[in-house]
């Protein structure tokens, strides 16, 4: 979809559609005064039949109304005007691309961002448009043997600003939603696709070919590497499965080689069947989304690479599926970690923390600034939080702030645990430096004190988005989350 900033005036746009919005008991926002104007008040008149009352979630397409140039008009509803915040904006936005898919309109000028939204400005407001429109462009139909027909046609969205001083820092505000709808969208991709064809060497390839178009350095380590490494947990995981295990590096460099860099880890299984620890077969297919945290670090690093962000950020994937077989871990098995510390595996069901650990050991080497792994981890987390925030769990209170705060700002928020000691002890083993699981109670907690066994070295936090990842039920698929908050707090890096 192409998008332009615009200084306009709704009544002169030609084209398709101008959107504007109404607020509740027909209260008409600016542009919808000006259209009245020009229209001899043809909005009043229809506002006060009674068909669009302003309330959110609405909205209203008039054809060829009078005195302006372009075809149609949408009203669209946006609450009480009081309480016009981040949410009602977001919910009125979302309605105005819900209403164009059920239209012929190709072009759209959208009057909603010169809207004033609590403590919000307009590069705000440009952005979570951008990133509304690519959710609602966002199509999957790979894996079909003939292409949906498009349930949708916009290819042009221009954005309506009222302030001609907002230009420029608008263009920026949209350049850095495209990038992250981009990013978005390969994250979609990646966890929607088939298991058996996403597996962790069609990963290494992704990132190859990503490395290749956007001048980053990739490095794939093999199994063999990884035993000589000491990558003695990772690989326990690894052994059931006939897929080789790969670790996935990939380097992005926008400022002095000599700057520490952020480092991104993000769990890549590819499928968690549980291993011996079998998963019972309801909706084990959602399973194939067990990579979305390697999916949504690769896709951050395409937006920061596309955004040209003067950071430097390593992505770092441990990928692998997770099978039953004859040669798996059985519950029992003890492993030795890259960091030397033994594990005894009482649940091979809980191997994310398994090859997370490793992955957090090989990230000392590139010095971090700070390390953020990013795993569907528990599904405690799941029942903790619910489908809204993903679990946020650190050892650094500054560091949790900021991505609490990035979280905010991008509409994809997370809320924190506690990483109290008092936890630590569920973890304890009779015959090993610890146990990779530490029972029912606050699973999502002790997940996140297992990784911070391996996470001593530097700044750290732990991003579990195991119910914000994926949808289930009729709208199945990959959200796309959290791209928006590491994009966001990446931003946010650069610029101090
Ligand atoms: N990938 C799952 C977590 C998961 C489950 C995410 C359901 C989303 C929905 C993870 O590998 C896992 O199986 N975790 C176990 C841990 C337990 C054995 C301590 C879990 O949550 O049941
Ligand atoms: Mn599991
Ligand atoms: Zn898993």
């Amino acid at each position: 979809m192409d998008f332009e900033i615009k200084f306009a005036s709704p009544e002169k746009q030609r084209g398709a559609c101008v959107v504007v919005g109404v607020f509740e008991s027909r209260k008409k926002t600016d542009t919808a005064k000006v259209i009245d104007q020009t229209s001899d008040g043809y909005i009043k008149t229809i506002l006060s039949r009674g068909d669009m009352d302003g309330k959110p979630n609405t909205t209203l397409l008039l054809h060829d109304v009078p005195g302006m140039q372009c075809k149609r008009v949408l009203l669209v509803g946006l609450g009480k005007e009081k309480e016009f915040g981040d949410k009602a904006f977001l919910t009125a936005t979302q309605a105005v691309f819900n209403a164009f898919q059920k239209t012929g309109v190709t072009d759209a000028a959208i009057f909603l961002t010169d809207i004033p939204v609590l403590e919000r400005d307009v590069n705000w407001k440009i952005k979570q448009t951008v990133l509304l429109a690519g959710s609602s462009d966002y199509q999957f139909d790979q894996l079909k043997s003939k292409p949906e027909e498009r349930k949708y046609g916009l290819r042009k969205l221009i954005l309506g600003i009222s302030n001609r001083a907002d230009l420029a820092a608008g263009k920026q505000a949209l350049q850095q939603g495209q990038a992250i709808a981009k990013g978005m969208s390969l994250t979609k991709d990646l966890g929607n696709l088939a298991p058996n064809i996403c597996t962790p060497t069609y990963l290494a390839k992704q990132a190859k070919d990503m490395a290749k178009e956007h001048k980053l350095k990739a490095t794939v380590l093999g199994r063999k590497e990884m035993e000589k490494l000491g990558m003695g947990s990772l690989l326990s995981v690894a052994q059931g499965s006939d897929q080789p295990a790969k670790l996935i590096v990939l380097e992005y460099q926008g400022q002095a080689k000599k700057e520490k860099p952020v480092v991104l880890v993000g769990k890549g299984v590819t499928f968690d069947t549980g291993g011996i620890s079998l998963k019972p077969s309801p909706d084990m297919d959602e399973m194939k989304y067990d990579m979305s945290g390697a999916a949504s670090v690769l896709g951050t690093m395409l937006a920061v690479a596309e955004m040209k962000l003067p950071i430097n950020l390593v992505v770092i994937v441990p990928a692998t599926e997770n099978m039953p077989s004859g040669c798996a871990t059985k519950p029992g098995d003890v492993v030795t970690s890259m960091s030397g510390q033994t594990i005894e595996v009482l649940n091979t069901d809980a191997e994310g923390r398994l090859i997370l650990c490793d992955a957090l050991t090989y990230a000392e080497r590139f010095k971090p600034k700070a390390v953020i792994d990013v795993a569907t981890l528990t599904g405690a987390c799941v029942i903790a939080l619910g489908h809204v925030a993903t679990g946020l769990i650190s050892n650094d209170d500054k560091l949790s702030q900021e991505l609490l705060n990035a979280g905010k700002q991008a509409a994809d928020q997370a809320w924190q645990l506690p990483l109290w000691d008092d936890y630590q002890d569920l973890l304890k083993s009779n015959f090993a430096d610890m146990a990779n699981i530490g029972g029912r109670a606050a699973g999502t907690i002790t997940a996140g004190c297992f990784l911070s066994r391996f996470t001593k070295e530097y700044r750290w936090a732990h991003l579990d988005i195991a119910g914000t990842a994926w949808k289930s039920g009729k709208e199945k698929g990959s959200t796309g989350r959290p791209v928006p908050l590491l994009s966001q707090f990446l931003i946010e890096q650069a610029e101090v």
